[in-house]
């Protein structure tokens, strides 16, 4: 599926969780509960992962739900530029966590192939694995995802999008290599993540809140907290524990769950 880049926008719900256990808990529910509508409308679900650490437990949480695995398609928003049996690989963390405890067949199963010479290389090939699985010829036809889930760094970044990178200003690409600290990274870009149907940010911590201040300030430079540039023609929703969720200006109206 691919959507017209310039569809409308919907406001973003903001949901505040007691603690990060209550986030994690409703965040997989979420998700399976959006995997499900995906595969009951369009007959599959193609769903992108975020890495990092916060993910982790509820990657464990969806591996203990009945789904039918087959028809659930899982593909990763950025992966660092490291072989997949590396501690810090994203797709190894998600297989170890889940993937791995159910049965998807592997064909489902779309790594960032790291294993090539070069951080551009690995992109070029994620986007072509992305066209060929999505059945898409032209780079100017967005395939647009199912679920996004993306984390936020503590500077505002989510994905590989950190701030004052090139990757920020990609528009026509699908993957682009991003950079943290000069190690590269393989990223979605933010067209691509926009044309979703559901952008689920998951956030947890005291040490997010004034990235998360700034991210929904009615003005601030998405160049330094690019997680600004997510506003897709689907559905946004942040998760967010209490930690997290103090200091929101006061535009916001999160809905609180006790
Ligand atoms: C990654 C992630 C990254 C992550 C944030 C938050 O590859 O690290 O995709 O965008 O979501 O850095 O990470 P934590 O969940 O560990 O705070």
């Amino acid at each position: 599926m691919t959507a017209a880049p310039s569809a409308s926008h919907s406001a973003p719900q903001v949901h505040i969780f007691a603690d990060k256990a209550a986030l994690v808990d409703a965040a997989a529910a979420q998700t399976v509960e959006l995997m499900k509508a995906a595969i009951a409308a369009r007959g599959r679900c193609t769903i992108a992962l975020s890495g990092g650490s916060t993910p982790k437990p509820i990657y464990q949480a969806i591996a203990k739900t009945d789904l039918p695995w087959d028809k659930i398609f899982v593909y990763w928003g950025d992966e660092r530029y490291v072989p997949a049996t590396h501690t810090d690989s994203n797709a190894k963390m998600a297989r170890e966590a889940w993937l791995d405890q159910v049965d998807i067949p592997a064909d489902n199963i779309f790594a960032v192939p790291t294993d090539v010479d070069t951080p551009d290389t690995a992109a070029t090939l994620y986007q072509q694995s992305l066209a060929k699985s999505f059945q898409v010829a032209s780079e100017k036809d967005f395939p647009q995802f199912d679920v996004i889930l993306l984390g936020m760094g503590d500077d505002g970044h989510t994905a590989s999008l950190f701030p004052h990178t090139a990757a920020l200003n990609e528009r026509k690409r699908w993957v682009t290599v991003g950079s943290k600290d000069g190690q590269p990274r393989i990223t979605f870009t933010s067209p691509l993540i926009n044309q979703a149907h559901h952008v689920l940010f998951v956030v947890a911590g005291a040490n997010k809140q004034a990235a998360l201040s700034q991210v929904f300030a009615p003005e601030a430079d998405s160049a330094v907290y690019p997680s600004r540039l997510i506003a897709p023609v689907g559905e946004l929703r942040w998760l967010l524990d209490a930690a997290a969720g103090q200091g929101l200006p006061n535009t916001i109206e999160p809905k609180v769950h006790t």
